[in-house]
């Protein structure tokens, strides 16, 4: 998410600006910029890289005076993270500039339009769109030309703009992306979120959907997109300044955790239209869809565990043969490779050193790779043949979790494609499919709502040495990434088991209060679940059971069970996550471990 911070008053505005832009470097971003007006003109510097850069550039804003100034810390969504691509974006004449968090979903019309009347663009980005529309509609009356832009826009934005004809006021408005607006006596501060402007005011109003705000250095008016003045209440903050980097979560990971909904939707809907799956990015015709007899999924980490599910759900519905491989693996072991198949290669920082070698292993080989990422611009995005971009958001915790379940919803979309293509799947089975995908961020933050329960019985387990997952097909994917959840922050020993392998050997290992998580949302695989639940159960196990509501016959086997909401068993990972990401996080948070920052891992292995 990109950061934005405005700030109009007796004081001088930059230094203001680059403060409130430092409190944000949370929310993840690859370029920054500011823009002030000097009493004469509006000057702008912009930098990629990290935002210590544009402070050495600027001499931490000396060399921007002024009033009047918004700053931006851009986490590139269009166009690649470069100073050109930098917000602010301003209109030819320089009097008027813009800062933007979202994505405005027309700007290729919009776009086109305003070259068609004469408007030249420097940028890649749909930012600098509203730069320009906001100069068409502009006679002299900025809220006037503001509000005509905000009916033209679709999409999702909070906006930062100044202008150069009217430099006692800055303007903000929004809808979707968050924004906030306080005051103190030297000022008026605009900002994505709380932590930039904590330390001028403790009072602030949340600006909501398609309200804009006209800031003067003493006070503020809030507006409709209809210009209609409206009165908005202030709210105190009590949260101290390390917390509302949180957004007054105690960690990067519950936060995100809770993110999760937000980012299955952003990845999820705008690939649904009118009733179908549309993966624009795949730039792959039906007929090369079709052409293709092979997958091979490559990852390391919970990007390899996506890609096992990945497997199996591409399997069940498109009847297409996967190959899911560790890419540390992968790049020696010279894998003998299908022609005319086709390479995914996940990864939620695209900088992860393994499967950027795989990646380039598959391309010498001649193979077309799709990369899974979240970051935009980053190494396997811009060396893939094409991505397909999760929109989970920066993600700061190291131990992924909207990532991973974003990284869920691009695969289901993909296995849904090909199964559209090659005819495997029904037009009602495929509508069915496509409600229960829609389902998921609604049954998510259900699932999120039971953490005090899962914290009770996490807290059990604070003190256990060996902690064991089984499923079965898809439950056993899910058991890989619960296990690592838990072992990689809490640092307890864990292992994940397809649970018809159990008795092979390290059954062994079960007893007296062990306990052992067994997955089973695959009705088919109900009873076989269970009967391995039984096996442990007899040897002293603990059982804690994650299965779908109604399944009450697995109460005989399960000692603790929690139910998850009805929905497709190929999408079922996405909420049987949800309970141990939760399980490990309170187990972790309980044993007084550093959550977001476990020992010896870190967030992107760019070595190998
Ligand atoms: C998962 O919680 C870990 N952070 C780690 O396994 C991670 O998934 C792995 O290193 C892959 O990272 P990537 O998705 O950025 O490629």
């Amino acid at each position: 998410m990109c950061g934005i911070v405005g700030y109009i008053g007796k004081r001088q505005a930059a230094p203001i600006i680059l403060e409130g832009l430092s409190r944000l470097e949370y929310r993840g971003y690859d370029s920054a910029g500011i823009a002030v007006y000097d009493g004469e003109r509006i000057n702008i510097a912009k930098a990629a890289g990290r935002l210590k850069i544009l402070e050495e550039m600027t001499h931490n804003g000396e060399t921007l005076s002024g009033f009047v100034g918004i700053g931006h810390t851009r986490w590139a969504t269009h166009g690649v993270p470069n100073t050109v691509n930098a917000h602010p974006h301003y209109n030819k004449s320089e009097t008027i500039a813009v800062v933007h968090n979202g994505i405005i979903e027309n700007y290729i019309g919009l776009r086109k339009m305003l070259k068609e009347k004469g408007y030249e663009f420097v940028s890649d980005t749909d930012t600098e769109v509203v730069a320009h529309l906001i100069d068409y509609y502009y006679k002299g009356n900025p809220l006037e030309a503001i509000t005509k832009v905000l009916h033209r826009v679709e999409g999702s934005y909070a906006l930062g703009v100044i202008f150069a004809e009217h430099p006692d006021q800055l303007f903000a408005a929004r809808k979707d992306s968050p924004l906030i607006v306080g005051q103190n006596e030297e000022g008026c501060f605009i900002a994505s979120d709380v932590p930039a402007i904590l330390k001028y005011t403790r009072q602030v109003t949340y600006v909501d959907n398609q309200e804009i705000v006209r800031l003067r250095g003493d006070h503020m008016h809030f507006y409709t997109v209809d210009e209609e003045e409206i009165q908005k209440e202030s709210v105190t903050i009590e949260w101290d300044a390390n917390a509302a980097e949180k957004g007054g979560y105690e960690h990067f990971m519950l936060k995100e955790m809770y993110e999760q909904p937000k980012g299955v939707a952003d990845t999820l809907l705008p690939r649904i239209k009118d009733g179908e799956v549309v993966i624009d990015e795949l730039n792959m015709t039906d007929e090369e869809l079709l052409s293709v007899k092979k997958i091979y999924i490559v990852a390391c980490g919970s990007a390899y565990h996506a890609g096992v599910t990945g497997k199996y759900v591409l399997e069940s519905l498109a009847r297409i043969s996967v190959e899911v491989d560790l890419a540390s693996e992968f790049r020696y072991r010279n894998p003998v490779m299908e022609e005319g198949a086709m390479v995914i290669v996940v990864s939620q920082s695209g900088e992860t050193a393994d499967t950027l070698a795989a990646l380039r292993e598959s391309k010498k080989r001649g193979f077309k790779v799709l990369g899974i990422v979240n970051v935009v611009g980053s190494s396997i995005a811009r060396e893939a043949d094409s991505v397909l971009y999760t929109w989970a958001g920066p993600e700061i915790a190291v131990a992924t979790t909207k990532a991973y379940s974003t990284q869920l919803i691009a695969l289901y979309l993909l296995a849904l494609k090909f199964a559209r293509v090659r005819k495997t799947v029904g037009d009602k089975e495929f509508a069915g499919m496509l409600d229960d995908l829609k389902k998921l961020p609604d049954q998510i933050e259900m699932l999120l709502s039971n953490k005090n329960h899962i914290q009770k019985f996490a807290n059990r387990y604070i003190g256990a040495k060996d902690i064991f997952f089984i499923g079965r097909g898809i439950d056993y994917a899910i058991s890989l990434e619960g296990s690592l959840k838990l072992k990689e922050i809490s640092y307890i020993h864990s292992e994940a088991y397809a649970a018809g392998e159990l008795k092979h050997g390290t059954i062994s290992l079960i007893e007296e209060g062990t306990l052992v998580a067994a997955v089973s949302t695959q009705p088919e695989l109900f009873a076989k679940t269970i009967s391995n639940m039984v096996e442990v159960k007899a040897r002293g196990a603990f059982v804690l059971a994650v299965t779908n509501e109604g399944n009450i016959e697995i109460e005989k086997a399960a000692d603790y069970v929690i139910y998850i909401p009805e929905t497709n068993p190929c999408f079922a990972n996405s909420l049987a996550i949800i309970p141990l990401q939760l399980f490990g996080y309170y187990v972790a948070v309980g044993k007084g471990c550093d959550v977001d920052k476990p020992r010896n891992l870190a967030k992107s292995v760019t070595v190998e």
